[in-house]
């Protein structure tokens, strides 16, 4: 049987660095109120030249530093993201661009925090299919452009950044075992930019009333994300046999550490078993754990064999597990 194996993983984020201290002069908040109900200390910025395909290549760049494959060599490319570089053509067009990929398909996918995790899913069936042997999976991020820098309850907890996989077929039994993606839109207007799509075309009307930014409700979102995690991540399990002592790490969407913590104890996972980064960058929505997975790869915390499960929650509302045996 044919799985999808990740065989590289890279990963950029911006220089820039914004620590809550910069934003105690922004906003009505403070270092203690950002750490404590989220765990961020601080998020990266992107230059004003770089763009969310910008941010994708270079993490494709590290990522193609550690193979021997090459960008010709790819044949799909699917790029997770929600702050692309245009409405249309899709980032992944212009991230297959920046790499001189000629002979491939490219697509993006719009699924929020979960958008890479739905880009394992599609990655897996395309291989599994025997369509595609050696894919490109990007999620990629430029959250601070379609943030409102007055709204104190987004402005603090967004971040940019950018994390690759190649995927490649292998008939080893290792690689992708099970993917499982959800969404419930009714749950749409937790998480939402109202201007730029045609219910709401961009117009001074859209401008003044501030359309074009990020809107959450967090707290119905924070209740609504610890309950679905738990049971996806449960089932998942369930379904491969496995039990959470197997796991040898949780890799979760990086959104708020206390949803992090709250998860792990429910399912049963010890913290020194959860990968977590969200103090250095902030929730960097589809970017969020394509970057945990590398650095996570690049602290030898994943190794052969090991049962690595990942899970993230975002806008849409959209859940997704996905478990990998490295
Ligand atoms: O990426 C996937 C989707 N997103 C998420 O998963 C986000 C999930 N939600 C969260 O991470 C948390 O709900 C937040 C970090 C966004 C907020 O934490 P919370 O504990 O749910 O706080 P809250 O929204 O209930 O607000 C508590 C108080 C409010 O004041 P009052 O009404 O109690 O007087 C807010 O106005 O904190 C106030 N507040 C702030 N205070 C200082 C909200 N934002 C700030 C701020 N600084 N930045």
């Amino acid at each position: 049987m044919l799985r999808a194996k990740i065989i590289a993983t890279g990963s950029y984020a911006p220089e820039r660095v914004l620590t809550n201290f910069d934003l105690e002069k922004m906003v009505d908040t403070s270092d203690e109120w950002i750490r404590e109900r989220s765990g961020i200390r601080e998020r990266r910025i992107a230059s004003e030249k770089e763009a969310a395909s910008d941010l994708a290549y270079e993490a494709a760049k590290a990522a193609f530093k550690r193979t021997d494959i090459k960008p010709k060599d790819i044949e799909l490319i699917i790029v997770a993201t929600v702050t692309g570089d245009m409405p249309t053509p899709a980032t992944a067009c212009h991230l297959q661009h920046k790499l001189g990929i000629k002979k491939a398909a490219a697509f993006d996918v719009n699924a929020a925090c979960s958008g890479f995790l739905y880009g394992l899913s599609i990655a897996d069936s395309f291989i599994k299919s025997g369509a595609y042997k050696r894919i490109l999976l990007v999620g990629t991020e430029v959250l601070s452009r379609f943030t409102d820098w007055e709204d104190r309850t987004t402005c603090v907890l967004f971040g940019d950044g950018a994390g690759a996989a190649i995927l490649e077929a292998t008939d080893e039994n290792r690689g992708i075992v099970s993917a499982h993606i959800r969404s419930d839109g009714a749950l749409w207007e937790l998480l939402h930019m109202p201007g730029g799509g045609s219910i709401n075309p961009p117009s001074k009307e859209s401008l003044k009333k501030k359309m074009h930014y990020l809107k959450m409700k967090g707290n119905e979102i924070f209740k609504v994300a610890v309950r679905t995690l738990e049971n996806l991540a449960s089932r998942t399990l369930v379904e491969n046999k496995l039990k959470p002592s197997q796991l040898s790490l949780l890799i979760p969407h990086q959104a708020n550490l206390r949803i992090i913590q709250a998860t792990a104890e429910r399912l049963n996972i010890p913290m020194e078993k959860v990968f977590v980064n969200i103090d250095k960058y902030g929730n960097t929505s589809a970017a969020s754990i394509p970057i945990a997975l590398d650095e996570a790869v690049r602290q030898g915390r994943v190794r052969d064999g090991d049962y690595v499960l990942l899970e993230a929650f975002g806008g849409g509302l959209t859940w997704a597990s996905v478990l990998i045996k490295w």
